[in-house]
């Protein structure tokens, strides 16, 4: 192990064209604008095309952040994608980002942890890169969770949309005080039947649909994810007063809220992306730091917490000095 730090060098993302509003659904099924903003803050979300894969969402989030980090892919030797929604059962979905970014060395892989990939993916990543086995990782999330849905649900298929988000991370200076400062991960498979989906290779032979207990979630997720963010920050002599930006998963507005009124934390030092993507899954997290960055909110120096929760639950969060 080193006492150097991994740091976050740059972010990208990419959204497909299609954007699909509240107004639009309210044709495929019997809900209202109204109702999805006043109990989600939704208000649109993009789809994939057809045709269009995980994996050409991830490669075009990835080469966006090589860009933002001026470097090119002989510069990686790792790709993690955190995605609940693969092109095909196998090969992971980072083989075929791999391929379409024409990268023949190193290492790629997939995590599977559903909306919380993402946090996962940077703890992976931190730890692989600290342990040298690598020196420089494109960590992306990724879905197209459009496919996954019962359009034919109300429940669920407003909830949701497609995406990508990516980040380079690679070791820092010695010395040099940003970086990934603290992570916590945590799961607790007794919740997995309330977020699940119907289907599976081992279990039907079949994708299925995501099915959902929505109050049973929503339950649980303010104080998960409070617990998470007091872990990391405790670990680190931080308080919530220290913290410049909070970037949660953007699965719920009223989740947000709720998680922000908890901590204590000022309206306007959280990220809030929900309305215009919906949630994306492993990929909302990313997202969210990317409109951030792009528009100037987070800048180098700053101390961002980024949080997750999601099925089986999994839930984590990690603090990060930009
Ligand atoms: N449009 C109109 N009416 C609807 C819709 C819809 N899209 N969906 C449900 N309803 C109806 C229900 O049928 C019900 O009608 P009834 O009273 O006649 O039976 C009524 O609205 C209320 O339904 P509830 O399920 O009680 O609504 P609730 O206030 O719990 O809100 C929601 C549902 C938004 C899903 C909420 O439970 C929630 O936010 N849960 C968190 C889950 C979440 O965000 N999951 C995302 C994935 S998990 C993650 O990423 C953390």
């Amino acid at each position: 192990m080193t006492d150097r730090r991994t740091i976050i060098r740059s972010v990208g993302a990419y959204l497909p064209a299609q954007v699909m509003t509240n107004d639009d659904l309210s044709k495929i099924v019997d809900t209202t604008d109204e109702w999805i903003q006043q109990r989600t803050g939704i208000k649109q979300r993009h789809i994939a095309a057809e045709g269009e894969n995980t994996s050409d969402l991830a490669a075009a989030a990835a080469r966006k952040a090589m860009e933002n980090a001026g470097i090119t892919i002989a510069d990686i030797d790792l790709i993690i994608v955190a995605t609940t929604t693969p092109d095909m059962t196998f090969p992971a979905t980072a083989a075929v980002v791999q391929q379409k970014l024409g990268m023949h060395h190193g290492a790629a892989f997939d995590i599977q942890a559903v909306c919380s990939g993402f946090v996962y993916a940077v703890a992976t990543a931190d730890s692989y890169l600290k342990n040298g086995l690598g020196k420089r990782a494109l960590v992306i999330g990724a879905e197209t969770a459009s496919r996954l849905l019962d359009w034919t649900d109300r429940t669920t298929c407003v909830l949701f949309g497609d995406g990508a988000g990516a980040v380079v991370m690679e070791m820092g200076k010695p010395g040099e005080d940003r970086g990934v400062l603290a992570t916590a991960l945590r799961s607790d498979g007794q919740h997995w039947n309330k977020l699940y989906v119907d289907g599976g290779v081992s279990s039907t032979r079949t994708v299925g649909h995501v099915r959902m207990e929505g109050k049973e979630v929503f339950k649980h997720a303010v104080g998960m994810i409070t617990d998470v963010v007091y872990k990391v920050l405790d670990d680190t002599g931080n308080t919530i007063a220290d913290l410049d930006w909070f970037v949660p998963h953007q699965a719920n507005k009223r989740i947000i809220d709720g998680a922000g009124v908890k901590l204590g934390l000022p309206p306007e030092k959280v990220v809030v992306t929900v309305d215009r993507h919906a949630n994306t899954s492993a990929a909302s997290v990313p997202l969210a730091l990317n409109t951030a960055v792009a528009d100037g909110r987070i800048k180098r120096g700053d101390l961002v917490m980024i949080e997750a929760m999601g099925g089986g639950f999994t839930w984590g969060a990690s603090l990060i000095r930009w």
